[in-house]
This record gives C-alpha cells, structure tokens and sequence, in this order.
C-alpha cells in the first residue's frame, strides 16, 4: 500500500477496481466526489448538474452552471499552505546560466500583475489570446494569466511556421498575441518575432502583441500594436496592487484550444472546458504518477503541445506540485542533459517521449557515467507507442529496474491519459498501455462499427472507441462544431473513435498499435498526410504527391514523399533531383514548420490510383516500409506499370 496523499488517490490495485467500477455503474457520482476536492466560486446544486450528454449532436456537460476558476485551484489554494515552495523550476537551454526558482506565492503575484497587463491591453473574458513562446517561465505566466481572467488562450508552439500561425489566428479569429523577441533551442536561436511578424502581414484583426525579452534578438516593434512585457508589467507592478480577483467562469466556458492535425488539410482548434479539464487533469497526475507532496516532476514535453498543458501546468499546479520546466534539447550541450537535470534538483518523476528515449539511446551508456539518478521513483512514457528496446533501455540504465514505468495513452482531444498503468499499483507491461483510467470506458470495434468480442483468453485486435465522456473531452472544434461531430463521432454512431487501433489481451490491458487514418506520428507529433501534400503541393512544379509513413528508427514514423514534378530540374542531366528536393524541404518549412519535413522524397510519373481516380494508399505505404513483394491485391489499379516504377526507384 503506497500513502494517500489526496482524498481521490488510489494506492492499491484493489482501491483501483473498485474505483473503477464506481465509475462505470454512476459516473456522475463518482465524478462529483472527486470534484468536491476543489475550489469553486458557486458549487452544483443537485446531481443532475454533474453530467448530461449525447454523443449525437455532439453535447457534453459536467458541472454546466457550476462556477470556478482554475488559477484559485492551481494558485491561490496553495498559498497558506505551500507559498513558499517551488511551483515551477525553470532549467534554461544552456547549463552556464541560472537557473530561477518561482514559488507559488511569487507565481501567484506574477499571474496577477500579468493578469492586470492583459486586461490593460483590452483583453476580455472570451477574447482569444495566441501564445507563440519558448519554454520559459513567462509562457506558464501567459497562460495562467489567460486563465485567470476567462480569456481562452491559443498555444502555439513555437516551431511553427508564419503561415501556420496565420492560419490559427485566422480561425480563432484571435486579436492578441504574447510572443518573444526570441527563443533558445539547443544551438539555435531562433526569431519568434519575426515569425510573428511575419504572420501577421496582411492580418487585420490583431490588435496587440506583447513581447517578452528572451534571446536579445534585435525586433522591430511597431507602434501602437507591439509592446513590452517589461514596460508593462512594470507600470501594474509600480502601483503595487498585486492581487486581482479571478474571473467567475461557468465550468463549461472554453479554457483553450489547441491546434492539432487532423486527417484533412486543416488543423482543428480543440476545445477544452474548464472544469471537467481541471479535475482530470489533476485526478490522473495524482494517480499516474503517485505523485507525493514536495516531489519533483520534470515533464519534457514542450508546452505548446497538450501534454505541456496538462502535465507541465494545469495538472501539476493544481494538485500543489513542484513543476520542472526545461527549454532546452535533450543532447544540448550533450546527451547527458537530462541526467544532469535529474541529478542536479533531484527530481522524482520523469516523464518524456520514447523518440527521446531511443535517441539518447543512440549514444551508449557513456552520457549516463556518473549521473546520480537515485532520486527517480517513476518514469514515465507518451505520445507515440514505446517499442520493447526502448523501455528496458529506460528501465534498466535509467530507473535501475526500480522505477515503475508509466505508458500513458491518450491525445490533445482527451485532455489527460485514458491508458496507463499508475505508478506501482496496476500492474505495467513493456509497450503495452494496459489499463483505462476510472471513467473511461474503451471497447475495439471491427471497420462496421461492430464490437468485438473476445472469447476466454483470446487477444482481440480492432479500432479504439469509447462508450461515454470523461470529464476532460473535447467539446467542440473551434468555429465548427460539426467537424468535431464528422471527425470524431460519426464513423461509428454514438461512439468516441480515437482514430487509433489498438489490441486487448484477456486481462483486458490495451496495447496501441497506432493511427489507422491518415494521421502520422513523427517523434510524438501528429501530422496529417493531406497537410503535409498540401504544401509540398504548394511548390511550384509540383503536379500532385502522395504522403506515407515509414518506420523510423528514432522517430517511430518518418515522413515518405511521392511527388510528380513537372519541368525539367528533377529529372536534370546529374540525374539526381537533390536540388528539387531541398526546395520542396524548404516549401514544406515555409507552409508548416520544420517539424513536416519528409525524410524521403521519391520522384514518380504517376501514382496507384483505382480507376475512380482514389490513390492507393496501402500500396504505396508498403513500399515505403520496403516490402515490395506482397503489395496485396492490385487488380483494382487503373494502371499496373506504375507501381514498378515506383519499386524501382524506392529510396
Ligand atoms: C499516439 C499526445 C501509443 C496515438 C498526448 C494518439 C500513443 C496520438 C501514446 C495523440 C502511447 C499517444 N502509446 N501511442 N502511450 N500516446 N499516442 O494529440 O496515436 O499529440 O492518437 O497527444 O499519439 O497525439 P497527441
């Protein structure tokens, strides 16, 4: 039996079942006893306030009239008890700079005078506010600020293009911006402002940027749009008021969106709530990771993606903890980085990507020499599925075989971990997800919509959905609320598909085997296929490409391009083609980010297409993965002789 140290945690595989079932017989009760353990301006009146949904239009409500704001749970709440422990440890991008340690009372104070900024710059309850940032301080600062008085803000992270942002502003219709001069990543400096800037040539609806002093890069601000986060916070911070009331918000108003790709061209601005978010959130931090009071938690993740949001600052700071914020990469200066991190505050929970895993892998055990790792009670693993090697490379050279290793699966549309094992009390499983999470009630259904049944000790294998809400799903895609009903609820009437496959064995633990749309995963980042065609389809030259994934062995997936380029550059007299592939590279960066850039790019005449004109995926994904021999059945093709072609000239 592992201690209590939240009224809602679970120390004991039994208190787990029981939990469990709780949970599946009277969601709504079991929810509202989690929920009584926060802070709300005005509670619910009766259980039928707790839930009320259809999976249909779609409508989710937990708490709908229920009043709240999540900053008095992550900050004020904390004061009398915790004011002067660390909330946030900031570990800058190089070592020989310091370190700052924020403690709740100052964080809470910084929130305030923030808060006070916003609202000096016209910024309203409801108003969107986009956050293009580095992993400082100031970004959890932005954010909380938001929070605090019920403005619904937009992190993007910071690796995005101009046209990305551009279009994030235009479908949330944004008119602030916080940004930085700049932001340090390993050995490269790069020129958030400028992006910025160049975004938002053309825009009319944003009205102010503020920027934050990072990197010193010289930045052009124009008058009466652009203003210092210094000079600002300066003039509230004179005054000496440091407190302000935090905003009265519904438990259903929007928290945030978060951008995130899709199967289409278009990324879709999730939206989160407030309450249902906070109590998951908070619920499975306490429970995945067993966190206890005074520990530290280091999540790696970068706070422009949703696990930075769920597992850097909401979940953390809401249950009182002492949260590590890192901006720099994991070999810079060297692959000792992390080990350095863990050794020098000591911090007991690690939580990062298996891309990041199998990189550090890659440079042996010298890296590791000397780093006293003793501090580690938990490891723990997201966003892409971990293969065997890499969680006994974790577990053995990194947790010294001591450590649980928590697998948490879950997506930016969850808002915190449905599958995962919890620290020591469920039972883990090297690269198996294992189990759901109390409130989460999964079943695999066959390509109908049927659900799959499995006999005594069979394992069964189909598509991820799910029965019921959790407190923390999405409530809509922003300005288009029927895309959220077409992309997640209509494949399989009345149910919630994930758009991943997944197997069950017959204890019930669930094993992600990975996306069965047209959504890839590279280094534990979604990126949808017709996306990443769109812009290279946006190179001139370029008459049509197809885009596959591939097995990669750092980044699980690599990026495989088919493209059909017209001119004469591709097919030049040195017969290589390599210049025609870094402009479409450099196209790709322009349109998204460097983050889409394909690893293989193959020039084709012509692609698998069936006669009515559909690209045959399969086919083309096999060959990329190199299995040229059993590309299944090709009668359907219009045109056979292409797909020798493209054998031939694979990559
Ligand atoms: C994948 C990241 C296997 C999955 C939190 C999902 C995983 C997508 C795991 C969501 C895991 C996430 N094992 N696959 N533990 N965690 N995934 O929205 O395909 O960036 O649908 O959220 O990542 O990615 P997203």
């Amino acid at each position: 039996m592992r201690k209590m140290s939240y009224p809602y945690q679970i120390t004991s595989f039994e208190a787990y079942q029981e939990a469990y079932q709780k949970s599946i017989e009277d969601p709504a009760a079991f929810w509202e006893s989690v929920a009584e353990h926060f802070v709300w301006k005005q509670r619910w009146t009766s259980k039928d306030q707790v839930l009320n949904w259809n999976f249909t239009d779609p409508n989710i409500e937990w708490f709908k009239g229920a009043k709240l704001n999540i900053t008095e749970n992550c900050l004020d709440r904390h004061l009398a008890e915790r004011g002067n422990q660390p909330a946030i440890i900031w570990e800058p991008n190089s070592p020989d700079e310091p370190h700052r340690i924020i403690t709740y009372k100052k964080l809470h104070e910084k929130v305030c005078s923030f808060a006070q900024v916003l609202k000096n710059n016209g910024v309203h309850k409801g108003d969107r506010v986009c956050i293009y940032m580095g992993m400082i301080p100031e970004l959890a600062i932005a954010v909380l600020a938001c929070a605090r008085i019920g403005a619904i803000h937009s992190v993007v992270f910071g690796g995005f293009s101009a046209q990305s942002i551009a279009d994030r502003l235009e479908d949330a219709k944004a008119e602030f911006i916080i940004t930085c001069d700049g932001a340090f990543r390993g050995a490269k400096d790069i020129p958030l402002k400028a992006v910025i800037d160049e975004a938002l040539i053309g825009n009319k609806i944003v009205k102010r940027v503020i920027v934050c002093t990072r990197t010193h890069t010289p930045v052009s601000m124009i008058k009466g749009r652009d203003v210092w986060w210094e000079d600002e916070m300066k003039q509230v911070e004179e005054r000496g008021n440091l407190f302000i009331e935090a905003e009265s918000m519904d438990a259903e108003d929007p928290l945030f969106i978060l951008y995130t790709s899709g199967s289409t061209g278009k990324p879709k601005g999730v939206v989160h709530s407030t309450a249902g978010y906070m109590i998951y959130t908070t619920y499975t931090f306490v429970n995945v990771f067993q966190y206890q009071p005074n520990q530290i938690h280091f999540c790696t993740a970068d706070i422009g993606w949703i696990t930075g949001h769920s597992y850097i600052v909401y979940g953390p700071l809401s249950a009182g903890a002492t949260s590590l914020l890192f901006e720099g990469v994991p070999t810079f200066p060297d692959a000792g980085r992390f080990w350095d991190i863990v050794d020098k505050y000591k911090v007991n929970i690690l939580y990062t990507a298996p891309t990041a895993i199998r990189s550090l892998m890659g440079f042996g055990l010298g890296p590791l020499q000397g780093k006293d790792l003793s501090s580690l009670k938990v490891l723990g693993t997201v966003g892409e599925p971990i293969n065997e090697e890499a969680w006994h490379w974790y577990d053995e050279h990194v947790g010294k075989k001591k450590c649980p290793i928590v697998d948490t699966w879950w997506q930016t549309e969850t808002g915190g971990c449905l599958i995962s094992n919890m620290a020591g009390i469920t039972p883990a499983k090297p690269s198996w997800a294992t189990l759901p999470m109390p409130g989460v009630q999964l079943l695999l259904v066959d390509e109908k919509g049927e659900e799959i049944k499995a006999a005594a000790d069979e394992t069964i294998s189909g598509n991820l959905c799910i029965k019921a809400p959790w407190p923390s799903i999405l409530r809509t895609t922003y300005g288009d609320h029927e895309r959220c009903r077409t992309n997640y609820f209509a494949t399989y009437p009345g149910l919630y598909f994930t758009g991943d496959g997944a197997l069950r064995d017959k204890d019930g633990n669930y094993r992600i085997t990975g996306r069965v749309d047209d959504v890839l995963n590279v280094s534990g980042h979604r990126i949808g296929t017709a996306e990443v065609e769109n812009a290279i389809n946006m190179h001139a030259g370029v008459v049509e490409s197809a885009v596959v994934g591939f097995p990669h062995e750092v980044k699980g997936q690599g990026i495989y391009a088919y493209v059909i380029y017209q001119g004469s550059q591709a097919q030049d007299s040195h017969g290589s083609g390599d210049l025609v592939r870094k402009d479409i590279l450099q196209t790709v960066t322009r349109i998204i980010g460097a983050i889409a850039k394909p690893d293989k790019i193959q020039f084709v005449s012509g692609l698998p297409k069936t006669r009515s004109g559909k690209i045959m995926r399969r086919i083309l994904r096999k060959i990329a993965e190199g299995e040229t021999e059993n590309l299944g059945d090709t009668s359907t093709l219009l045109d056979p002789g292409v797909v020798d072609e493209i054998k031939r000239g694979r990559r």
